[in-house]
Parts: structure tokens; C-alpha cells; sequence
């Protein structure tokens, strides 16, 4: 039965998309004979022949039908279905994901349709886990919509976000002695805190990666440093989005902001703490390109002491396209996390540092002084909130 639906679909599919291209060929040696592609009546071009496409767009994904749930994952298709335009090449098949679950529905593998991408969706942890090679893993909060059988993701951008920092990395699980010595910071809770914040920069598109003591934390001993004070994430100083900080300043957030230092434009960093669960403060900063002779070299972020001192914390040209598992949490984390550490921390990085003897403006090995904000400025870029 199932091959016969194969034989019959694929024949079905290239006579439309011929058929289509057929008539937007038509329509646009007509225009070529009215028109001559300037002004107005390209947009009436425009509308139908997205119709046009949109169809072969619906014909297409019905074709994907299976006898099991399946999730598209073909980023090239859904790029495609984004732009309403399927004009696909046939016969290529489409990459889907499907649940190990469903392990023993092996016809699938047969399915000339398919290249299939097994995954694991585990209830303790808040990513499907590829079994790719590499290894990829994405957040599990995406919604989809159902075609038959076939979960499209419902925002495609988004999706295509995930699925380019989708790489694993390992941490190096160091066993690291700290005999008798006082948790502050208890990593299980304060990394799913960590995890609501992601979340939350996510709802506003900025896909933060782990930085300072939490990356040192988690690429060493897969874990957070018991004695931190607080946490450390990045975001790419063009993906910031203001509404982010309205959020929270409307009290529309699980976070509430108790520093705001610097401008979006230089040496931003906010210091947030969730309002319910593990009371964790993180520090989010804002990373930005350090362009040398019109190209850029390096990255930075900022600090600022109450003095107004400004530091710089520079690291080789960032690359956070990898993703971490950080007890059972997905965390986005730069792909060459030994260059960074050693850049930040030296050599020894692998030895611990006590929180208590290190001086968050003068230890790291990347840090120098940037420059004084004046007393006027101050004013302005140097906000502690009490509440
Ligand atoms: C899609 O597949 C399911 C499961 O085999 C089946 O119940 C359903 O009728 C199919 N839909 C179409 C439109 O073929
Ligand atoms: C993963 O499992 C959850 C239930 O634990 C379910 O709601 C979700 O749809 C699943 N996601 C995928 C892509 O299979
Ligand atoms: C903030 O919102 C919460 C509910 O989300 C409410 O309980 C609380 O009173 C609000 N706080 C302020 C200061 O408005
Ligand atoms: C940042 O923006 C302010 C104005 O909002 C401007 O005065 C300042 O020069 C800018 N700083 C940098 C480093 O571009
Ligand atoms: C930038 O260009 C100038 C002049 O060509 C040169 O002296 C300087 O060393 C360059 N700096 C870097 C970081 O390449
Ligand atoms: C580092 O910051 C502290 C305040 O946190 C300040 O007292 C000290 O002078 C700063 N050190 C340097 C080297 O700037």
C-alpha cells in the first residue's frame, strides 16, 4: 500500500511543479510584453505567484504524510515554505526527525521521501537530542503545526536559529577537590533559573550563550562553581532588543533588573534575579565586535567599576554556535570553549580559584582598563536598584 503512494505521489508532484512553472512562465512573458518590470504592476506579479506557490507549498508538505508522527527538520525546505515557494528540487529527499520511539516503524528508512534523524525527547531534559553525526540538540519549546502526520515548526526563523547552534560540545568533567567547603551556589537550581532566562531572551530573539565562571563551570566540571556569587551569559550586542529591559521594568518578567550599567552601545551589562525558585543573580552582557583597521578581530564585553573605570574582557572573534547540556538544560556555548577559557583564565584554567580571592577587574588574563565614564554620566550608566 505504502509504496504504491510513493509511486503515485512523486510522478503527481513534478507534473504540478511543471504545471506551476509552466503558468508563472506565462505570466511572465506577459509582463515582459506590457511591462517593463518598473512600478506598480509587479506587485499584482508578486501576489499570484506566491498563490501559485503556496499551493505546491501544501501539496508538498501532504506528500510528506507518514504512518508515524514525524518533525521537519530540513532546513533548505523550510527556508523554502518560509518564503511560500516550493519550487523543490524532486527527488531529493527530506531531511525529518523522528522520535527513537518509534525505532520499529522501520519502512520509514526505506522511504525514498525520508532521510530520516532519530531523536530523544527526554522528559528530564528541555532539548531533543539528535542522533546525528555530529550530534545535534535544539530547545524543545517550538511550536509546530500538524500536517497529517508532519510537525512543521510554526516559526520557521526561530527553528532555523536552533538548528544552527545545534552542534554538541562535551564538557571535560574535571574532578575538581573542594573538601568541606560551603555551596553557595547549588548548581541544579540555579541552572534551571539560568534556563527560564534563555527562555525568556528566546521570546525576545536573542540566543544567549554562557560566559565567564559559567562557562569555566561547565566546560571543567559540567557543572557551576560551587563557590560563584553569580552567573554569566552573553548576547550579541546586534541581536539586543530593548523590549527585553521594558519587560522586566513593566513587570512583565520572572526577573526583576538590580544593576543596569553602561550604554546598549558600550559596556552594557545588567545583573537580574528571578522573582520566584533559587534566588540567583546573573549578569547578562552585552557582547561587541572589536573591528581593528575595518575588520573585526576579537570581541568584547564591558565592566564598570563604581568609580566609573571602564574594563574591557576581550576574547578571540566569538563563535557561540555550539550547544551544552548543563544539568539536563540546553545552553548555548562558543564552539572552541578551551581558546576562550585559556584567553580568560590562563593556562591553569583547570585549577580552582577561589570566588572569594578573585577580583572580577584585575585576575582575568583579558581584562584591561577602557577608558573613565565622567561623574555626569555615571548618573546615567550606573543604576543599582534596591528591592
Ligand atoms: C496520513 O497518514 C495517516 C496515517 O497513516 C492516515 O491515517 C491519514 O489518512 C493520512 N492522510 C492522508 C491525507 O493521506
Ligand atoms: C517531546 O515530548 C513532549 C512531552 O514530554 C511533547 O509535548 C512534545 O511534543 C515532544 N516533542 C517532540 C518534537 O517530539
Ligand atoms: C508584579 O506582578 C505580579 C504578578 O505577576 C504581582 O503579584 C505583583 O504584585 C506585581 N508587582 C508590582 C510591583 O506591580
Ligand atoms: C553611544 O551612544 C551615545 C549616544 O546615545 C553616544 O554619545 C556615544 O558616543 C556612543 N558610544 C559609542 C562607543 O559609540
Ligand atoms: C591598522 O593599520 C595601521 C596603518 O595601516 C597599522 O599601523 C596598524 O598596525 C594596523 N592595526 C592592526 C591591529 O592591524
Ligand atoms: C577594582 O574594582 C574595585 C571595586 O569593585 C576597586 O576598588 C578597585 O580599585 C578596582 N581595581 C582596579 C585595578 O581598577
Amino acid at each position: 500500500m505504502r509504496k504504491h503512494f510513493v509511486l503515485f505521489s512523486f510522478p503527481f508532484l513534478l507534473l504540478s511543479s511543471m504545471l506551476i512553472f509552466y503558468q508563472t512562465t506565462v505570466f511572465r512573458n506577459q509582463l515582459n510584453e506590457e511591462n517593463d518590470y518598473t512600478g506598480g504592476p509587479i506587485v499584482p506579479f508578486m501576489k499570484r505567484s506566491l498563490a501559485l506557490h503556496y499551493q505546491t507549498c501544501e501539496s508538498f508538505l501532504n506528500s510528506l504524510n507518514t504512518t508515524v508522527p514525524v518533525l521537519l527538520i530540513d532546513v533548505d525546505v523550510l527556508k523554502m515554505l518560509d518564503e511560500n515557494a516550493c519550487n523543490l528540487p524532486t527527488g531529493r529527499p527530506t531531511k525529518i526527525g523522528v522520535d527513537v520511539k518509534y525505532l520499529s516503524a522501520t519502512w520509514l528508512l526505506q522511504d525514498s521521501r525520508f532521510e530520516i534523524v532519530y531523536y530523544t525527547n527526554d522528559t528530564e531534559k528541555d532539548f531533543l537530542d539528535f542522533r546525528s553525526e555530529p550530534r545535534k540538540i535544539i530547545p524543545k519549546k517550538f511550536s509546530t503545526c500538524w500536517v497529517e502526520n508532519l510537525a512543521v515548526p510554526a516559526d520557521i526563523k526561530l527553528f532555523v536559529e536552533f538548528w544552527k547552534r545545534a552542534k554538541f560540545v562535551n564538557c571535560m568533567n574535571l574532578h575538581i577537590p573542594r573538601a568541606g567547603s560551603k555551596v553557595r551556589m547549588p548548581a541544579r537550581p540555579s541552572s534551571e533559573v539560568l534556563s527560564r532566562l534563555r527562555d525568556e531572551l528566546i521570546e525576545n530573539r536573542m540566543f544567549p550563550f554562557l560566559n565567564g565562571g559559567t562557562l569555566l563551570g561547565w566546560y571543567r566540571e559540567c557543572s557551576v562553581i560551587p563557590h560563584t556569587l553569580d552567573m554569566d551569559i552573553s548576547v550579541f550586542a546586534e541581536d539586543f532588543n530593548l523590549n527585553f529591559v521594558e519587560q522586566m521594568e513593566q513587570n512583565l518578567s520572572d526577573f526583576r533588573i538590580k544593576r543596569k550599567f553602561g550604554m546598549t552601545n558600550d559596556s552594557f551589562e545588567l545583573t537580574l534575579a528571578p522573582k520566584t525558585g533559587f534566588k540567583v543573580f546573573i549578569d547578562v552582557f552585552l557582547m561587541y565586535k572589536g573591528v581593528e583597521n575595518g575588520s573585526v578581530t576579537h570581541h568584547w564585553v564591558g565592566g564598570v567599576a563604581p568609580d566609573g573605570t571602564k574594563y574591557k574582557y576581550s576574547y578571540p572573534v566569538y563563535d557561540p554556535f555550539c550547544a551544552a547540556d548543563l544539568h539536563g538544560h540546553i545552553f548555548w556555548v562558543t564552539c572552541t570553549p578551551n581558546e576562550k577559557i585559556v584567553k580568560e583564565y590562563g593556562q591553569l584554567w583547570y585549577l580552582d580559584h577561589l570566588t572569594s580571592k578573585y577580583s572580577w577587574n584585575s585576575s582575568g588574563k583579558n581584562v584591561k582598563k577602557n577608558g573613565k565614564w565622567t561623574k555626569e554620566q555615571m548618573k546615567m550608566v550606573y543604576k543599582v536598584f534596591k528591592r
